[in-house]
């Protein structure tokens, strides 16, 4: 069956979804998404994401037409429709159809856009070997401009990231803010570890309030070790113990080099693997289900409290 896609309370297959070309979505990559991965059936925290979808909605000023309870019964059912037990749901909601110029007044009602389809971020070697990265010429938007906790659909900053990152032959790049202090990957956040404890960049530094670096940090400050938000220099990111990337695309993956010097013992560390092994069994039991498990209600619950 060709993939379903939901716009506006309708379902198109995936060769039919389209939009209007005067949608502002289009026009000025004037709107907000979220991209919320499915395991085993389970929508991988699904609140968490429609929480931070409805604040990038405050702060825009964008009206979404669905209450946060239809929008997640409506997210369910499109993975239901499409019958994806694994995969990956793009919601996005867009400023709606307007005239060419950039006033939201003329936009009388947003469009709301569910893609439940496949994604794989960075071939499956990279998990086990680890990835080199480089930190990139173009740097983060200002925090002050456009505060990096909304989720906009203008990715250009991003874009260009990617372009200089793959130009230098590196599959990821890492972004400085304007005073060089490090912010995050293209879509992902980044993390240190040094003498066990975890350091991520705040987000007035530059980096998104990351769904899976929180739950990285819960996860690991249950196993025992400190994390802290706090700004980091590349300096620092080249004296890690490890180094790793989190993002709901991503999951977490290992840095092994940073701007050609090795990370640590430049292959992936213990605590990236702890945590891995620890998030994997969270992703089957922290969120919303849209189907049962293929795991027995006593594996799973033994997965979740252990
Ligand atoms: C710029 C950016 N930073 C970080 C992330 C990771 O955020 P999350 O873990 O909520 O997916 C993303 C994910 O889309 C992103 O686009």
């Amino acid at each position: 069956m060709e993939t379903q896609v939901y716009i506006d309370g309708s379902y198109y297959p995936k060769s039919q979804a389209k939009i209007s070309v005067y949608d502002h979505g289009l026009l000025y990559g004037d709107g907000i998404f979220e991209g919320i991965r499915i395991y085993d059936g389970n929508i991988f925290k699904l609140d968490e994401h429609l929480e931070r979808l409805y604040e990038s909605s405050r702060t825009i000023m964008l009206g979404i037409p669905l209450s946060l309870d239809e929008l997640r019964d409506a997210c369910i059912d499109a993975v239901r429709t499409n019958g994806l037990r694994d995969g990956y749901i793009r919601l996005m909601v867009t400023r709606g159809l307007g005239d060419l110029g950039l006033d939201p007044r003329k936009c009388p009602k947003a469009t709301v856009i569910i893609i439940v389809d496949r994604i794989s971020l960075f071939p499956k070697e990279f998990y086990e070997k680890g990835l080199e990265v480089a930190t990139v010429p173009t740097t983060r938007n200002m925090a002050d401009a456009l505060n990096p906790k909304v989720k906009s659909l203008n990715y250009l900053n991003n874009v260009l990231a990617k372009i200089e990152a793959n130009s230098m032959g590196v599959p990821e790049g890492i972004m400085l803010n304007s005073l060089g202090f490090v912010t995050e990957g293209t879509g992902d956040n980044i993390f240190s570890v040094k003498n066990s404890t975890l350091r991520t960049p705040p987000t007035f530094d530059g980096a998104l309030e990351g769904i899976t670096r929180n739950t990285v940090m819960e996860i690991a400050s249950k196993l025992g070790y400190t994390c802290e938000k706090k700004t980091l220099t590349r300096h620092d990111l080249y004296n890690s113990d490890e180094c790793f990337l989190t993002g709901t695309a991503a999951e977490i993956i290992p840095v092994i080099g940073i701007d050609g010097r090795a990370i640590g013992k430049g292959e992936p560390g213990p605590v990236f693997k702890q945590l891995l092994e620890r998030f994997r069994k969270l992703t089957r039991t922290d969120g919303v289900r849209a189907f049962p498990s293929d795991l027995a209600e006593g594996e799973l619950f033994v997965i979740g409290f252990k």
